[in-house]
């Protein structure tokens, strides 16, 4: 299985880079920031790889890409510093991961935002793969499994206090951003992850205004309007399309009732109780 192929063989570098996420939770979005910013030297943004080709091809996932090909991939050719993502929990990740030095950036969202654009993107692209023949889950049945942390890559609960307890613990090594929070301020962010990964912007590079440039290049608006995003797939049969929906903060209240949101108040009350982390 690719996860385990990856727990198991995956052999970290200190120049690493990996982004973590619960699906759904603006994965795309970092890919893009994180490859700009890397790569800002070897491509100016009016010449960025990213004007032709989707994220997910630019940083590839750990277990649904390399892993899901090879037992054992040889990653040595990949341009350092490597750029990798996954959705595995921090608990799950390899050791040799956690006893690098490499950094870990990790995105959320609010569950209830990350739950209402799952659901319309596994229907996009017809992906429910506990439910043969094109059956789907409704949309109160899917919901309960939600509350009952029954999801891919586990409870996100469990999820987010992995990554944040790390974050914690470890600040140099791993960062803690929220969706929300890069949509109020993504120039902020855009700072703060290249200080983070060590290529602060240099004040020339600000001046020039290339941090509000790699921002813009990286926003919803002009990704979704990507020819190459309009159309084409990724990981075999993911429509890039489906990647960008709307991009919202809180876009759950056009789907959730006030039942259910107070059942995921509750939910994070008792879940994220005795922990720092406010969603
Ligand atoms: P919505 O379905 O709410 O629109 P992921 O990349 O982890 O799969 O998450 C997908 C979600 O991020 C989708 O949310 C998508 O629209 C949103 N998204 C994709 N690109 C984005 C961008 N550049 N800026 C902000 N949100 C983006």
């Amino acid at each position: 299985h690719p996860l385990l192929c990856f727990q198991r063989n995956f052999k970290a570098l200190d120049t690493d880079v990996l982004l973590a996420s619960v699906p759904k939770s603006g994965t795309t979005w970092l890919k893009a920031l994180l490859f700009s910013i890397v790569n800002r030297v070897r491509f100016s943004v009016d010449q960025s790889p990213l004007l032709a080709t989707n994220p997910h091809r630019l940083v590839f996932s750990l277990e649904c890409f390399y892993y899901a090909k090879h037992d054992n991939p040889d990653l040595g050719n990949v341009a350092q510093p490597r750029l990798f993502s996954t959705h595995l929990p921090h608990q799950a990740l390899p050791s040799s991961l956690i006893e690098s030095n490499c950094k870990i950036l990790y995105v959320c969202r609010n569950p209830l935002d990350q739950f209402v654009s799952e659901r319309q993107f596994l229907l996009k692209n017809r992906l429910w793969p506990d439910k043969p023949y094109g059956e789907v889950l409704s949309f109160d049945e899917a919901f309960d499994m939600f509350c009952d942390g029954v999801q891919a890559f586990g409870p996100f609960w469990d999820h987010l206090l992995g990554y944040w307890n790390a974050s914690l613990e470890n600040p140099d090594r791993v960062l803690f951003l929220k969706y929300e929070d890069m949509k109020r301020d993504p120039l902020l962010k855009v700072k703060k992850i290249a200080e983070f990964i060590g290529l602060p912007f240099t004040e020339e590079e600000e001046k020039a205004g290339l941090v509000g440039d790699i921002s813009r290049l990286c926003s919803f608006k002009k990704l979704k309007d990507l020819e190459i995003n309009k159309n084409g797939v990724h990981y075999g049969s993911v429509k890039n399309n489906s990647l960008f929906r709307k991009g919202d903060i809180g876009d759950w209240q056009n789907y959730l009732t006030p039942a259910m949101a107070e059942q995921m108040k509750t939910i994070l009350e008792a879940k994220l109780s005795g922990s720092s982390l406010i969603l």
